[in-house]
């Protein structure tokens, strides 16, 4: 039997990485300062305004961020932005793939906010 190249082995563990973006990959990736500043920073980063309304600006294709941490408990908020279809199946909302650090971030921003 014809044995596979480690080289061929390497490429696809690296594509399946790149495609699959783990947690971990994430985390060493895009690890940034938690804070709501940074969170904010993320915001305008992923554009969350073309669908959320945020701080009173922002498109009305999903639900207002403002005071949305009253509206939601913190499990529930986390999942949103760590995998959206695991909370709606058929959700318009993309998922980012936001490493931890991202997350907590944003809420911590999310969490400064109030409902206008
Ligand atoms: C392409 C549009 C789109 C973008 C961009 C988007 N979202 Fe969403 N998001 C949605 C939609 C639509 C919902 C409502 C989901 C539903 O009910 O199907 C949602 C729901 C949410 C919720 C739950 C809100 C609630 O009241 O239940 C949170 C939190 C959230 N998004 C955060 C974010 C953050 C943070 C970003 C940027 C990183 C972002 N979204 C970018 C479309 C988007």
């Amino acid at each position: 039997m014809k044995r596979f190249s480690p080289l061929l082995i390497v490429v696809v563990v690296i594509l399946g990485i790149l495609f699959l973006r783990p947690r971990w990959y994430l985390n060493l990736t895009k690890n940034v300062e938690v804070s709501p500043a940074s969170g904010a920073t993320l915001v305008d980063k992923y554009n969350c305004r073309q669908c959320h309304q945020i701080e009173g600006r922002g498109a009305l294709k999903a639900p207002s961020l403002d005071g949305v941490v009253a509206r939601l408990d913190g499990a529930t908020l986390r999942l949103w932005l760590e995998s959206p279809r695991k909370v709606k199946a058929n959700t318009a909302m993309p998922n980012f793939y936001l490493s931890d650090s991202e997350i907590d971030a944003i809420i911590e921003y999310l969490i400064t906010l109030k409902e206008e």
